[in-house]
């Protein structure tokens, strides 16, 4: 039952693969007529053609390919196997797909870096449209650029460092809420409230209580369906995902125009999209806006909740850690006399924490792979990959590989005191598409460990361990835990 309901997620997503495969190449043939400079093959076609210099592997079955293989075990277990009998790259066909799979740091700096202008990202039609079409992750060439700067720089140290007290803040509430209880909590689920809070705030800066309650409303049902079965009849998640997604247009809509009227000049991340002028004058539309909006809080809420989730399941299990971060952050808050905010300095200043959290980011592998798709037949190491052909980076494989991190299963920070060898360590991503949130991600880390530690106590609740995936790892059931006021702290005089 419970590796049904783990690999369940991943059916779903290749049913969904599956259903959206005919608008994709609906969409294609229709670019094809407008775009004809560059003959594309049928990636059939290339394969052919190529049949020698393809990379080893096998395709499965016709149509399916070797999905079964891939969802009926922990998929990590079939990408290593895979790379254990084919090597650094080999190609598969997975999810409708012909795809290449890459492991090694040389070929993965390759597609995300070096020779990233020969490949797109790509995802799913159903879950562009539940995003919105124009946010950032779905697009390369000039307007991905201009989008990322105003990204990067609203999610810059510059800009981020002035949000600690409010970060704090919603991370002290947040523990207090939850300590309250009494009760066992859904870990995940709490850290994604965390998260979403956050979000919001990187986002608007500060928001009205009604709009923020509105938005997660929404927010929520569309989170839902974004991984259920893409069926468009009413009543089932997706259709309420598509449902929210509109309401969530309308009210984005609501906010720009109040914005947009005040003509205030913000530096938080609607204040870019909105000031945003191309060298020609022109401007990002509301639905621009509002895509890149949702694509953002999509972006931060489950991949940080994810590795929040996955810290505090490394810390329970590992309590001398546990004691070397305590006695880390208790030094910091007594530096604070208990009361005073973090500085951003202190926050840049946490080699154990900073350790655990690396090394967490390592083992989980929140992101373990991106997808990107050629644009022309590539030609690595005397292999092709076909034009039309996926890639997969698989940024799991390299962070497990023996090679680069001795006994990979084990769990030891302290081989972060050495810096990784170069593009064998990619939490983040390479290259263009590369994280622009992931300082803000390190900040919200740093404070919830920070408070969390040194004013609370939790115990896992239930003695299974194991995965589950929605879509990224998390603990199983979300790691139920319960988490109670530290009286120690009452000594201190730094009880919340
Ligand atoms: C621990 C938390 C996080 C992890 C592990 C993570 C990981 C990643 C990775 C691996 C990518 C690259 C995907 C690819 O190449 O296809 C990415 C992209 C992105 N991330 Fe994060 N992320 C985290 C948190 C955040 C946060 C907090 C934000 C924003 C507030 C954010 C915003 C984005 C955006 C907008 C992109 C797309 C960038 C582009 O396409 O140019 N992420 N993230």
């Amino acid at each position: 039952m419970e590796i049904i309901v783990s690999i369940l997620p991943y059916i779903l997503l290749f049913l969904s693969t599956l259903l959206s495969y005919p608008f994709i190449i609906k969409k294609k043939k229709k670019k094809k007529h407008s775009s004809p400079p560059q003959p594309k093959l049928h990636f059939l076609a290339a394969a052919n053609s190529y049949r020698n210099k393809l990379p080893p592997g096998s395709m499965g079955w016709p149509y399916i390919g070797e999905t079964p293989q891939l969802y009926s075990q922990d998929p990590n277990i079939f990408f290593a196997s895979k790379q254990k009998r084919y090597g650094d790259i080999f190609k598969t066909h997975i999810l409708g797909c012909p795809c290449v799979m890459v492991a090694s740091p040389e070929a993965v700096r390759f597609v995300l870096v070096s020779h990233a202008h020969l490949f797109r990202p790509t995802y799913p039609n159903s879950k562009e449209r539940l995003i919105g079409p124009s946010a950032i992750f779905f697009h390369s060439g000039d307007y991905h650029t201009q989008l990322r700067r105003l990204v990067q720089s609203s999610l810059a140290p510059e800009a981020i460092r002035k949000k600690i007290p409010d970060i704090e803040a919603i991370a002290s509430s947040a523990l207090e809420s939850w300590a309250s209880l009494g009760t066992v909590v859904n870990t995940f689920q709490e850290m994604k409230k965390f998260s979403f809070d956050v979000g919001i705030l990187s986002i608007f800066g500060r928001l009205d209580d009604s709009y923020r309650q509105i938005l997660k409303e929404n927010y929520c049902i569309l989170d839902k369906g974004y991984n259920s079965f893409p069926n468009t009849v009413p009543g089932t998640a997706y259709h309420r995902a598509l449902m929210a997604r509109k309401r969530l247009g309308h009210i984005l809509g609501e906010i720009i125009r109040e914005k947009r009227e005040k003509r205030t000049v913000e530096k938080d991340l609607l204040g870019q999209l909105l000031n945003f002028r191309d060298a020609n004058g022109g401007t990002l539309t509301d639905e621009q806006v509002s895509d890149n909006i949702i694509g953002v809080l999509f972006a931060a809420q489950d991949t940080t909740a994810s590795a929040l989730t996955w810290i505090l399941k490394y810390l329970h299990d590992h309590q001398k850690l546990l004691d070397a971060v305590k006695e880390e952050q208790m030094a910091i808050l007594e530096m604070n006399g208990g009361k005073r905010p973090l500085t951003w300095a202190q926050t840049r200043n946490m080699p154990i924490t900073h350790r655990v959290i690396l090394e967490s980011l390592r083992m989980a592998s929140i992101i373990s792979f991106t997808f990107r798709e050629a644009l022309v037949d590539v030609e690595y190491k005397g292999y092709v990959i076909p034009n039309g052909w996926k890639v997969m980076p698989l940024f799991r494989n390299i962070h497990h590989n023996p090679d680069f991190f001795p006994d990979p299963q084990n769990f030891d920070p302290t081989r972060f005191e050495v810096p990784p060898k170069p593009n064998t360590f990619m939490p983040f991503g390479n290259g263009a598409h590369s994280c622009p949130g992931n300082e803000l991600a390190k900040l919200e880390l740093f404070i919830l460990i920070h408070h969390l530690v040194t004013k609370y106590k939790w115990e896992v609740v239930g003695t299974q361990s194991g995965i589950q995936y929605g879509p990224f790892p998390v603990p199983l059931h979300g790691l139920p835990a319960r988490f109670r006021k530290d009286l120690g702290c009452i000594e201190q005089d730094a009880c919340p």
